[in-house]
């Protein structure tokens, strides 16, 4: 087996959580006069951390914030999300995810979740999954957010396996970045699936199936 791990972003790959990032950030700007946050802006905050992305929303305001009003902003917009979150439950675990995970954990692998999301654990449990794979890091648990490649490599390590012997699964440029610099392949799914340093493009997960 040429990958014994497999290392997946969570949001966007897992489960649709980014589609309740992208309400609550627009909540947030429309509550400080930002009336024009679109889907590309919440786009460019896939795969960053919380308070960059909230700097790229800040881009479109006219006023400047202090690191406290910041700080304010983004406990603010994850109250909304957090709420968001906990209409989740098993049902948002897609058949389609749910199968693969079960088929990749019986070929043997190794599973990990590399997010920057510091409400990974928080998701796992509502998707059912709170104890499914064997090594979960989370933005709680890094110090440089995607591009930077540290959240995948502590992935790696947890699993006891080198980059190489790892495939990272990515739905944002941010996340296939980070990938490619740790020296790891990276499969892409949605946007993801056609930037040039994806190596495996991904239109459904079950396709890593097919991959592996
Ligand atoms: C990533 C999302 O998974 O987590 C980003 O793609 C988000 O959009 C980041 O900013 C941080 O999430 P949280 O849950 O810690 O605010
Ligand atoms: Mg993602």
């Amino acid at each position: 087996m040429k990958f014994q791990g497999i290392i997946f972003d969570l949001d966007g790959v897992i489960c649709s959580t980014d589609k309740f990032h992208f309400l609550a950030w627009k909540q947030l700007a429309e509550s400080i006069g930002i009336t024009n946050f679109t889907q590309a802006d919440g786009d460019l905050q896939r795969g960053v951390s919380r308070m960059e992305s909230l700097e790229i929303l800040l881009r479109k305001s006219k006023r400047q914030f202090s690191d406290e009003e910041k700080f304010a902003l983004a406990e603010q917009k994850n109250n909304v999300y957090r709420q968001m979150l906990g209409t989740m439950s098993k049902t948002d675990l897609s058949e389609n995810v749910r199968t693969t995970l079960f088929a990749l954990r019986k070929s043997g692998r190794k599973l990990a979740i590399g997010s920057s999301s510091k409400n990974t654990k928080y998701i796992l449990e509502r998707i059912g999954l709170g104890s499914f794979f064997d090594a979960v890091v989370d933005g709680n648990m890094i110090s440089r957010g995607k591009p930077d490649p540290e959240v995948f490599l502590k992935a790696a390590e947890l699993l006891d396996l080198p980059p190489e012997e790892c495939l990272v699964v990515e739905d944002a440029a941010a996340g296939i970045r980070a990938a490619r610099a740790g020296g790891f392949e990276a499969a892409g799914i949605g946007d993801a699936a056609n930037f040039p340093a994806t190596t495996y493009p991904l239109t459904l997960l079950s396709d890593l199936l097919t991959i592996l």
